[in-house]
C-alpha cells in the first residue's frame, strides 16, 4: 500500500508535555505542526505523573496561551517541609528565592488544557498512531512514517522533534550518536491518589528509617501520597491498608494525624537519572523525558520538558524569520546546562532522603546533611533555588 504523503514545518512525536506545549508556541508564532501520539487521548489525559510546576514553566505556560483554568486552580505554595528525626522542618522556598513559588497542578491538567486548546483551533493532532519511525534526518527532508486509521501516511517536514518520552523510537533511531549516562537506583516509589483533604499545609519530604514518605496533593479534596519500596515490588501486596499503616509510621508526628481516604489510583513508578548528549542529530531533535530522566524526587522532570521546548521553540522561530540556525545548532548545549544542574539536584535530593542500604555511615551522613539544611540559610537557599528552578530564558510569547 502506497503511503500517503503530507507536508509539514515541523513534525511532532508524542503528545505529552513536551510534545504539546512545543506545538502551541509554534502555532503562536505562526509555525505549523503535526502531532502524533501512539496512545488514546484518554489515556494521556489520565497518566497521572507530576504535580509541581515551577514558576518558570508556569510563565512558559502563560505565555502560550494555555494558563487560564492554571491560574485558577492550581495552587501556589511558598515552601515545602522536610522531615527527620521525629520533627517537621519548614523550608521557606519564597524567601530564600528571591520570591519565587511553585504551583501545585497535575500533569494530567497540563495536558488537557494544551489538547483542548490545539483541538479547539483545529489543529492537527493525531491519537492512536501506529508503526512511527522516522527517516532522511541527516538531510534537509526528514520525514515520519505511521500509520493512522488504516492508512500509511509519510509526513514530511522541516524538523522532527522526538518528545515520544523515555521508550520512545527517536532517541533509538539516533542511537549511535548519542553518548549516554545514567544511573539506576535499588528503590522505586509507590504513589497513590486518596479521596482526602491534604493533611498538611505544604509538600511533606519525610526521611524515616522505613523509609522516604511524600506527602503531595492535587486539590483540596485530593491528596497524592508516596512511599519509597524495593525496585522489584510488586503492587498486589500493597492493599490499601498496608499503605495507610506504612506512610502513618513514616510521617506521623505527636499531637498531628494524617487524613486518610479512598485510594483511586496506584502504581509503583521506577526511579533513574539518564542523560543522552547531544539532544539533537541532523533534523531530529530530542525532547524532554526522550533525552533525560530525573528521579522524581526533585520534581523536575516535566519542568525540565517544558524548558527544552522554550528553547526550541525560541530556536526554531528564528530559523523561520532570520534564517539563521545558530540558536538550533546551539539547541543541545543550551539545555544540557539546565539538565545536568536538574539531575545533580534531583541525584542529591534523592539520596539525601531515601534509606540507601543498611551502612550506617551514610545514615549519620544524611542527617548531618538534613540538619545543616534546615540550621543553615545558606544551605537552605541551595535547596530552595534548585527546587524553584532557573527562569526559563525564552521570548516565544503569544502573538494572538
Ligand atoms: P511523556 O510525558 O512521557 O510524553 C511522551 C509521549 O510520547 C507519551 O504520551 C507517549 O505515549 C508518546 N509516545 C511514546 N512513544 C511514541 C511513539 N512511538 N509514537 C508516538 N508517540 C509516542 N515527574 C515529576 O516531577 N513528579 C512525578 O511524580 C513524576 N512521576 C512520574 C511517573 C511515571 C510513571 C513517569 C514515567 C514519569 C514521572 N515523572 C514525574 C516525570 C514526568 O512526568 C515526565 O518528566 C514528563 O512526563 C515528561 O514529559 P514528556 O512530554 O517529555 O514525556
Ligand atoms: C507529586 O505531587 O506528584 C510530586 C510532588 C513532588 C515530587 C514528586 C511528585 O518531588
Amino acid at each position: 500500500m502506497s503511503a500517503k504523503r503530507v507536508r509539514t514545518q515541523v513534525a511532532i512525536v508524542g503528545a505529552g508535555p513536551a510534545g504539546l506545549t512545543l506545538a502551541c508556541l509554534l502555532h503562536n508564532a505562526g509555525i505549523e505542526s503535526v502531532v502524533i501520539e501512539n496512545r488514546s487521548r484518554e489515556y494521556v489525559e489520565e497518566r497521572i505523573r507530576a504535580g509541581v510546576l515551577e514558576q518558570g514553566t508556569v510563565e512558559v505556560l502563560e505565555a502560550a496561551g494555555v494558563g487560564a483554568r492554571m491560574h485558577r486552580e492550581g495552587i501556589v505554595h511558598h515552601g515545602i517541609y522536610l522531615q527527620f528525626d521525629g520533627e517537621r522542618h519548614r523550608i521557606p522556598l519564597s524567601d530564600l528565592a528571591d520570591g519565587r513559588s511553585i504551583v501545585i497542578y497535575g500533569q494530567t491538567e497540563v495536558v488537557k488544557d494544551l489538547i483542548e486548546a490545539r483541538l479547539e483551533a483545529g489543529l492537527d493532532l493525531r491519537f492512536g498512531v501506529a508503526d512511527v519511525s522516522v527517516g532522511e534526518i541527516e538531510s534537509d527532508r526528514p520525514h515520519v512514517r505511521f500509520s493512522h486509521e488504516h492508512e500509511q501516511v509519510e509526513l514530511e517536514c522541516d524538523a522532527i522533534v522526538g518528545a515520544d518520552g523515555f521508550h520512545g523510537v527517536c532517541r533509538p533511531a539516533i542511537a549511535e550518536h548519542l553518548r549516554v549516562f545514567s544511573r539506576e537506583y535499588p528503590f522505586a516509589w509507590l504513589g497513590i491518589l486518596a479521596a482526602a483533604p491534604p493533611s498538611v499545609d505544604e509538600l511533606v519530604y519525610a526521611h524515616h528509617e522505613r523509609g522516604f514518605a511524600l506527602l503531595s496533593l492535587r486539590s483540596a479534596e485530593r491528596t497524592r501520597l508516596y512511599l519509597q519500596v524495593a525496585a522489584d515490588e510488586r503492587l498486589d501486596e500493597w492493599p490499601d491498608e498496608r499503605i495507610w499503616e506504612e506512610l502513618r509510621r513514616r510521617v506521623c508526628l505527636d499531637g498531628w494525624t494524617l487524613v486518610e481516604g479512598d485510594v483511586l489510583e496506584k502504581g509503583i513508578t521506577p526511579m533513574r537519572s539518564f542523560v543522552a548528549e547531544p539532544m539533537q542529530h541532523g533534523r531530529l531533535f530530542l525532547a524532554g523525558d526522550s533525552a533525560h530522566i530525573v528521579p522524581p524526587t526533585g520534581a523536575k522532570g516535566l519542568n525540565l520538558a517544558v524548558a527544552d521546548v522554550a528553547v526550541l521553540a525560541d530556536a526554531l522561530i528564528d530559523s523561520y524569520r532570520t534564517g539563521d540556525r545558530s540558536a538550533l545548532a546551539a539547541y543541545s548545549q543550551t539545555c544540557l546546562r539546565r539538565v545536568w544542574r536538574a539531575e545533580h539536584f534531583s541525584y542529591w535530593m534523592t539520596t539525601m532522603l531515601h534509606q540507601l542500604g543498611d551502612d550506617p555511615f551514610d545514615a549519620q551522613l544524611q542527617l548531618s546533611q538534613l540538619r545543616y539544611i534546615v540550621s543553615s540559610e545558606a544551605a537552605a537557599r541551595t535547596l530552595a533555588e534548585n527546587y524553584v528552578g532557573l527562569p526559563v530564558e525564552h521570548g516565544a510569547v503569544r502573538m494572538g
